[in-house]
């Protein structure tokens, strides 16, 4: 398929790298944001956890989430080299620790469903967990050991992808997107909030959670995500190239039923993160979601309380039901989706940009996301209705 003009709305890390990638292929590519290069990933941690972040029922997603950990060595070498910039990216492993019996049960169940999906982890003991991190409490009962989950600055890997982009030829137009433009054969474009109009042979929705708020997308469409509310902290550790650092891996725990990360950065920055809260478009701080998560964070780390408490945000992760992306082709000729990465925009940047770039340039996405086209939803609802209207036949 030749495409010619390409416009992304939303310059997130999504947006970006589906632009990156999609101009490398030889298109007109302009990405239509107010704020290019925020979005998301200005409050994410960066995790790179496709085996701590494993769920029950989320097997089809790890192998997505591994796809893209196995891409992120050599994304993160090539970006680096076509920005000129470093990305934080670091290969320093997890510790998920467990505080009381409960913590530890959980754990060990989570450890169980790795081992069935072949997956490397390794129990440790509450001693070998603070052998490994010192300064971890005395309570800590025991861990898991991941070794292949990794991290990388996601502010520092927007600004990256916004100079790669530059150097790509992408153009980045300062605006909002306030309807999608059709023609007979499918999208024609976008219309800007001030009453310009862009015109494009292909759009793509990848605005975060945002992404289902354009007007104009008819509606079987319209990607099914919602915004999912996270608070997050960042502290200052003091001396991190020092021979004793405060913590030198991300540190990872369930405190009270609530998932709880440290993230140590080379900087010396540590992301503290995160809660999840079903609250809307709202992003206020609140005092209540910094308490418990320095209060959690504490009991994993008693020494956190003397470090430097530099910033508090929230922000909102772009939530699909089934907590997976939604990318691709749509039943509207030229309208494409790359949104509902929820926990993982960050770890799946990498696959999202290859996947994207086939899907605008091959009309279908390659095999490795093939499970995660819009029409799962779709198809869940016709199925849905056909058997509702069954019940309701006399
Ligand atoms: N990936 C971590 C979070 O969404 O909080």
């Amino acid at each position: 398929m030749e495409l010619v003009r390409v416009c992304i709305v939303g310059g997130g890390v999504i947006g970006l790298v589906t632009a990156w990638r999609t101009a490398q292929r030889g298109a007109e590519v302009t990405v239509v944001d107010p704020f290019p290069g925020g979005g998301a990933a200005q409050v994410a941690a960066g995790m790179l956890a496709a085996v701590t972040e494993l769920h029950y029922g989320e097997e089809q997603l790890l192998a997505l989430n591994l796809a893209s950990a196995r891409r992120y060595p050599d994304f993160a070498a090539e970006l680096a080299e076509a920005s000129g910039q470093q990305l934080g990216y670091r290969a320093c492993g997890t510790l998920a620790v467990a505080l009381d019996s409960d913590d530890r049960a959980h754990l060990r169940e989570l450890h169980a469903l790795q081992q069935r999906c072949g997956l490397s982890a390794q129990w440790l003991s509450g001693r070998e967990c603070r052998r490994l991190e010192p300064l971890l409490a005395p309570g800590v009962r025991g861990g898991l050991r991941v070794d292949g989950d990794h991290q990388i600055d996601p502010r520092l890997l927007s600004r990256a992808l916004l100079t790669a982009c530059e150097r790509a030829g992408v153009v980045t137009l300062r605006a909002r997107a306030a309807r999608l433009r059709t023609g007979s054969g499918g999208v024609a474009g976008v219309t800007l909030a001030d009453g310009s109009e862009l015109a494009a042979d292909a759009v793509v929705l990848a605005a975060g959670s945002e992404s289902g708020q354009l007007a104009g997308v008819p509606a079987e469409c319209v990607p099914p995500v919602r915004p999912v509310k996270g608070q997050v902290l960042r502290l200052r550790m003091p001396d991190p190239a020092g021979r004793r650092p405060f913590l030198s891996r991300t540190v990872r725990a369930v405190v009270r039923g609530g998932p709880l990360y440290l993230v140590p950065r080379e900087s010396g920055e540590l992301v503290v993160g995160a809660t999840s809260e079903e609250r809307g478009w709202d992003t206020t701080v609140t005092a209540g979601g910094v308490y418990e998560l320095l209060r959690d964070a504490h009991e994993l780390l008693p020494g956190i309380t003397e470090l430097e408490l530099v910033e508090t945000r929230a922000g909102l992760r772009p939530c699909s039901p089934d907590n997976a992306p939604v990318l691709g082709p749509t039943p509207l000729p030229g309208l494409h989706l790359a949104t509902g990465h929820h926990r993982n925009g960050v770890l799946l940047t990498p696959v999202t940009g290859d996947a994207l770039a086939a899907s605008l340039t091959d009309g279908q996405l390659p095999p490795e996301a093939a499970a995660f086209g819009a029409g799962r939803f779709t198809a869940e609802v016709t199925t849905t209705d056909i058997e509702q209207s069954r019940e309701r036949q006399p």
